[in-house]
């Protein structure tokens, strides 16, 4: 199912793709390469393009050992794995509307007057929402970038297990991060795959959908 390109196919990188928890330790995804990989993950949509994920990449020796205190029951992962991705969202997201729209308008992407009339309004409606509401919207854009980055190392030979089980009120400070500020959403660890790994089942279509 490769494309004319060479490059795995659509179809091919989504059912190909499995969590994997063992990894080869001896191979390393070069920033560059691993910036890349980010890249393409943000081109995942966001609620009023506020892009509010961050990122942490915990890659060294040092950070490794740091997260296996946080990650107990996920160490195997921590260990092997290349590098383990911390995906956080920004609570004060909003802070850098006019940052991005004015890029917007910088690049020619969008007309001035669209940026002058949208910005205010955006501000207007989210501003004044609750905290949990916010984080609730903010953690909906961070599930999208979460499935872009382990697909797009995916279509790049390398493997993933998006991982829950880690102590999510303690990360950010253990990096010396604002804990207020920065929410954890999950880690992802990726790497060479040194394990098949194994099938998991859905349910069918017709048992979770509804016609109207
Ligand atoms: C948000 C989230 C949290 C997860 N947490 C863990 C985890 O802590 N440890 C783990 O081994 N797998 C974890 N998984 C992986 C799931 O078990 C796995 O995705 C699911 O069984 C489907 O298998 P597949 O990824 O191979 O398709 C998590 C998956 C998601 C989406």
């Amino acid at each position: 199912m490769k494309n004319t390109s060479g490059l795995p196919s659509y179809q091919e990188v989504v059912k190909s793709r499995r969590s994997i928890r063992q990894y080869d330790p001896n191979v390393k995804i070069s920033e560059e390469e691993m910036k890349e990989i980010l890249q393409e993950a943000t081109l995942a949509p966001s609620s009023v393009n506020l892009q509010p994920w961050r990122f942490l990449v915990i890659d060294s020796e040092e950070g490794k050992e740091t997260l296996k205190e946080l990650a107990k029951f996920n160490g195997v992962q921590v260990e092997t794995s290349s590098a383990v991705i911390a995906v956080f969202v920004d609570m004060k997201s909003l802070d850098t509307i006019e940052e991005i729209y004015g890029m917007a308008v910088e690049q020619g992407k969008m007309p001035a007057e669209v940026k002058d009339r949208q910005v205010p309004a955006i501000k207007g409606l989210l501003s004044g929402i609750p905290a949990e509401e916010m984080k609730a919207l903010n953690f909906i854009d961070a599930g999208l970038v979460s499935m872009q980055i382990m697909l797009s190392a995916q279509a790049r030979g390398y493997a993933t297990n998006p991982i829950g089980g880690f102590e999510k009120e303690k990360i950010a400070e253990a990096y010396g991060l604002d804990k207020e500020r920065l929410i954890p959403v999950m880690l992802i660890s990726i790497g060479k795959a040194a394990e098949e790994g194994y099938e998991s089942v859905r349910f069918p279509i017709d048992d979770i959908t509804t016609w109207k």
